[in-house]
């Protein structure tokens, strides 16, 4: 494998000769002895692994256990064993947590003072937010909610910000600060047989054209479980999170253009005052460590009928750009997804970027799942319908949960398009969705409970759009 570099513990760390797919956890606890991070799902849903992960963007809580070592180059780590101060002065955190009484059996601890680390270093007061990927079995959240408050006027500790500042210290001239992760800051980039670590999309684009059966790992949430839980071996593959151009969200007039390598986070924050409805759906996705990491490419690539970025996306009317060597096309993010798992997605291609619209007024998504948080959707609807006059002139609907694939509701568009905007005409809408699918029963939910509540998401859209309280959040009794 390539060298990586990073700054471990405030200390800089080379690595050489581990393989490419060796995840950060198993190389803190195995290679270093620093076994403070803790072992619990080894799947990204638990937190006990979190770490804390710096880079020219600022401080980002990322689960360990699916973090594979070239994709913290140039970055800095800081795991529990770095937080108290050189002297063993505790991190506030931990100070709070021990007044708190935050801790029963401990096995959760570790991860949970190093989310709580990054949320203080950020600022965050929405605790709930910062620790939803943190599960505790014993302690129960109010202590740890409430140290996590205590802490929150105390002073970031020195060593913590003289993560960032080393980083930027190694920044060439110029470089964007904002985008994640620059060329190879730390030590030699370049490539070695079986790991790519590209910088530029042009890299990336010449060498998957010459090794089309390679595997792409961008935030690696779906592809980290191959490793850790199917224990694939993946090689040949090639990272993409060193790609700061892929990593950058720019307005081009009416649109905006968002690089496939931008994380799930970056896109909530980013979309947030244009498609709040989205960002808010957004923030149940996963957790704040899963979000950190995963890409809205990867989203999108890896073709799940139940990812929850591609029904918003195709409600918006989203184009999906590829690539394939020095070749683009583009198509509407719909005519992607052709069967399950299947993509219209050639050899050696990836997705590059897709375009939304700016704004959306009418679009509102709606997430059901088990769990509010850190949970994947049995349904998730997206609706934009354009009234004008009383009538019905547009309509883009998509489900995720309905299908094999994420799919638009064209019988559903159809009831609707020409129609009086009313619960008449929803009612009609809602049942000619039943022509639209044939959802499956699973251990989410039975395909009856499926159709139902696709059905009741779109009466609940014409209450939304008139502007009643819809949301669970803000019903009161
Ligand atoms: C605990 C947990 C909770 C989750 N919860 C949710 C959830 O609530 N909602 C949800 O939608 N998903 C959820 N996921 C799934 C996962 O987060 C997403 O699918 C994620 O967006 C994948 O992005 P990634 O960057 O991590 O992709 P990776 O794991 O790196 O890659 C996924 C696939 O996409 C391919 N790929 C990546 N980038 C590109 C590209 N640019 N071009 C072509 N191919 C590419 C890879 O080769 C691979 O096949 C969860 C995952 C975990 C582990
Ligand atoms: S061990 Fe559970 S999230 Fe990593
Ligand atoms: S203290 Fe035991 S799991 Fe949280």
């Amino acid at each position: 494998m390539t060298e990586v570099a990073f700054l471990l513990n405030g200390t800089p760390v080379r690595i050489a000769g581990e393989p490419a797919t060796r995840t950060l956890l198993d190389w803190l606890r195995e290679s270093r002895g620093l076994t403070g991070t803790k072992e619990g799902c080894n799947e990204g849903d638990c937190g006990a692994c979190t770490a804390m992960v710096t880079d020219e963007a600022g401080a980002r809580a990322l689960n360990a256990c699916i973090l594979f070592l070239p994709q913290l180059h140039g970055k800095a780590v800081r795991t529990v064993e770095g937080l108290a101060a050189p002297d063993g002065t505790p991190h506030p955190v931990q100070a709070a947590m021990v007044a708190h009484h935050g801790s029963q059996c401990g096995f959760c601890t570790p991860g949970f003072v190093v989310s709580m680390a990054v949320g203080h270093l950020n600022g965050r007061r929405d605790h709930d937010d910062v620790l939803a990927g943190n599960l505790c079995r014993c302690t129960g959240y109010a202590p740890i909610i409430r140290a996590a408050e205590a802490a929150e006027s105390a002073p970031v500790p020195e060593a913590l910000k003289a993560d960032r500042n080393f980083i930027l210290a190694q920044l060439p001239q110029g470089a964007p600060i904002g985008a994640p992760s620059v060329q190879a800051p730390i030590g030699a980039g370049g490539s070695a047989p079986g790991a790519f670590r590209p910088t530029t999309a042009d890299e990336l684009a010449a060498w998957y054209q010459a090794n089309p059966d390679a595997t792409l790992i961008a935030g690696a949430t779906d592809v980290g479980l191959w490793v850790t839980k199917q224990l694939r071996d993946l090689a040949p593959v090639a990272f993409l999170n060193g790609i700061a151009e892929m990593q950058v969200i720019t307005r081009q007039g009416d649109s905006l253009r968002i690089g496939a390598g931008v994380t799930v986070e970056a896109l909530r924050q980013a979309i947030a005052p244009l498609h709040p409805s989205f960002a808010a759906m957004l923030r149940r996705y996963a957790s704040l460590q899963i979000r950190n990491a995963a890409t809205i490419g990867g989203n999108i690539a890896n073709g799940s009928p139940i990812g929850d970025g591609p029904p918003p996306l195709i409600a918006l009317g989203a184009t999906l750009h590829l690539r394939q060597g020095d070749s683009r096309r583009e198509m509407p993010m719909e005519a992607f997804f052709l069967d399950y798992r299947k993509q219209d997605r050639r050899p050696g291609e990836f997705v590059e970027a897709l375009t939304i619209p700016a704004t959306a007024p009418a679009l509102r998504v709606y997430k059901l799942s088990k769990r509010f948080d850190q949970d994947i959707s049995a349904v998730c609807g997206a609706f934009n319908v354009t009234v004008e006059g009383g009538l019905v002139t547009g309509a883009r609907i998509a489900f995720g949960g309905m299908a094999g694939i994420p799919k638009r509701a064209a019988a559903t568009e159809a009831a609707l398009l020409g129609q009086s905007w009313s619960a008449a005409t929803i009612e009609a809408a809602a049942a000619a969705m039943a022509g639209d699918f044939s959802p499956l029963s699973d251990m989410r939910a039975s395909a009856g409970y499926r159709m139902q509540t696709a059905q009741n998401m779109l009466r609940r859209y014409l209450h939304d759009l008139a502007g009643e309280t819809v949301s669970v959040l803000e019903v009161e009794a």
